[in-house]
C-alpha cells in the first residue's frame, strides 16, 4: 500500500486484568492475571494500520515517563512514524485499566498528557494532516483538536469512542464515522438493539449530513450507510465466525485496517471487508498491537469474509 494515513489520538498504557466473569457494580472479584500492554486508540489504530499495510504517521501526546518510551518503542516496531508525538512535561501518560472475562472487556480511561495539547494542532503537525490521504481520529483527545484535524483533512474518518455528541459540522466531514452499536445509541439518540435498528440509526446520522457511516456489530459484522443524491444506501457484512480469545482493541483493527484501505483507493464496501478480515483475526488473540493482522494475514483471509448485501 502507497497512501499515508496519518492518526492523531490517543496513547495509553494499558493494564489488564484477567477475570472468570466481569464484576458487576460494588462486586469484587480476583483476578487468574494481569498484564501490561501498548494501548490507546490511537496508537492501537496506528499499529493495526501499519501492519494492515498503510505508511502511517501518528500525532498525539505522551508524559515524560517510562511508559511513553515503551510505547513509543511499540509504535516504532510496527513501523509507525512517531515525529508527531510530543512529550508533555510534569504529566503522566494516559493509562487505561481493562479487565477482560472470556471475549469481553470493560474499559476505564485515565486520559493523561492525552487532554494536554496546550498550543493545539502545530504547524508542522497541521502540515502532516493536510498532506495525508487518509485523517483518523477518535475521541480520547480534546474535541478542539479533533475538529482542526478534520477540517485539514482531505479525508477525514472518526471513530467516535468514547461516546460523545457530535454537531452536524463535524458529521458532514466524516467519511465515514465508524461506531459500535452503543456509541451509535448515544450519538443519534435511536435505539440500536438489532441490525435493522442499527442501520437505522445510521441512516438518521445520514440524513444530518455523515456522507458515511460504519456501523461495527462485532461477531454479526457491520453495517455501511452512505448518502447518496437523494437517499442512504444500506449495505449490511457479515463477518466470519472465529473463537474470541480478547476482544479488547478489535474496533481499533477495524477502524486502522479500514484506513489503510481508503488511503490505498480501496472503495468503501472493499475497505469494509478488509477491515472486518482484519478484526476477526485480531480477537484470536490477547492484547492488542501484537494480535493485530499483517497485510498478507488480513489478504489470505478475505476469502472467508462472506460476500456483502442490501
Ligand atoms: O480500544 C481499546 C483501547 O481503548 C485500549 O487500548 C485502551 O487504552 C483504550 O483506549
Amino acid at each position: 500500500m502507497t497512501g499515508v494515513v496519518v492518526v492523531i489520538g490517543s496513547m495509553n498504557q494499558d493494564v489488564v486484568c484477567e477475570v472468570a466473569k466481569l464484576p458487576g457494580p460494588g462486586e469484587t472479584v480476583l483476578a487468574a492475571g494481569s498484564r501490561t500492554n501498548p494501548g490507546g486508540k490511537g496508537a492501537n489504530q496506528a499499529v493495526a494500520a501499519a501492519k494492515a499495510g498503510g505508511c502511517v504517521e501518528f500525532v498525539g501526546r505522551v508524559g515524560r515517563d517510562s511508559a511513553a518510551a515503551a510505547l513509543r518503542d511499540s509504535l516504532g516496531a510496527a513501523g509507525v512514524k512517531t515525529a508527531g508525538l510530543q512529550e508533555v512535561p510534569g504529566v503522566r501518560t494516559g493509562r487505561a485499566y481493562i479487565t477482560v472475562a472470556g471475549g469481553e472487556n470493560q474499559i476505564v480511561v485515565d486520559p493523561g498528557a492525552n487532554f494536554v495539547w496546550a498550543c493545539g494542532v502545530e504547524s508542522a503537525e497541521s502540515e502532516l494532516l493536510g498532506s495525508a490521504d487518509v485523517v483518523v481520529a477518535q475521541l480520547e483527545i480534546p474535541r478542539s483538536v479533533v475538529t482542526r484535524a478534520a477540517e485539514l483533512a482531505r479525508r477525514f474518518v472518526l471513530n467516535a469512542a468514547p461516546a460523545a455528541q457530535l454537531d452536524d459540522e463535524l458529521l458532514r466531514r466524516c467519511d465515514p464515522l465508524v461506531v459500535n452499536e452503543y456509541e451509535l445509541a448515544a450519538i443519534s439518540g435511536a435505539p440500536t438493539g438489532s441490525r435493522a435498528q442499527a442501520a437505522q440509526a445510521a441512516r438518521v446520522l445520514c440524513l444530518r449530513g455523515a456522507p458515511s457511516v460504519v456501523v461495527t456489530l462485532g461477531a454479526a459484522g457491520s453495517v455501511l450507510a452512505r448518502s447518496t443524491p437523494d437517499s442512504v444506501e444500506i449495505t449490511y457484512q457479515a463477518a466470519p465466525q472465529v473463537d474470541s480469545v480478547d476482544s479488547t482493541g478489535a474496533g481499533d483493527a477495524y477502524v486502522g485496517a479500514l484506513s489503510a484501505a481508503l488511503a490505498d483507493g480501496a472503495d468503501l464496501p472493499a475497505a469494509v471487508a478488509f477491515a472486518t478480515a482484519a478484526a476477526s483475526l485480531s480477537v484470536r488473540s490477547p492484547g492488542t498491537h501484537a494480535a493485530y493482522p499483517t497485510r498478507a494475514q488480513i489478504d489470505a483471509a478475505l476469502a472467508a469474509v462472506p460476500a456483502a448485501h442490501n
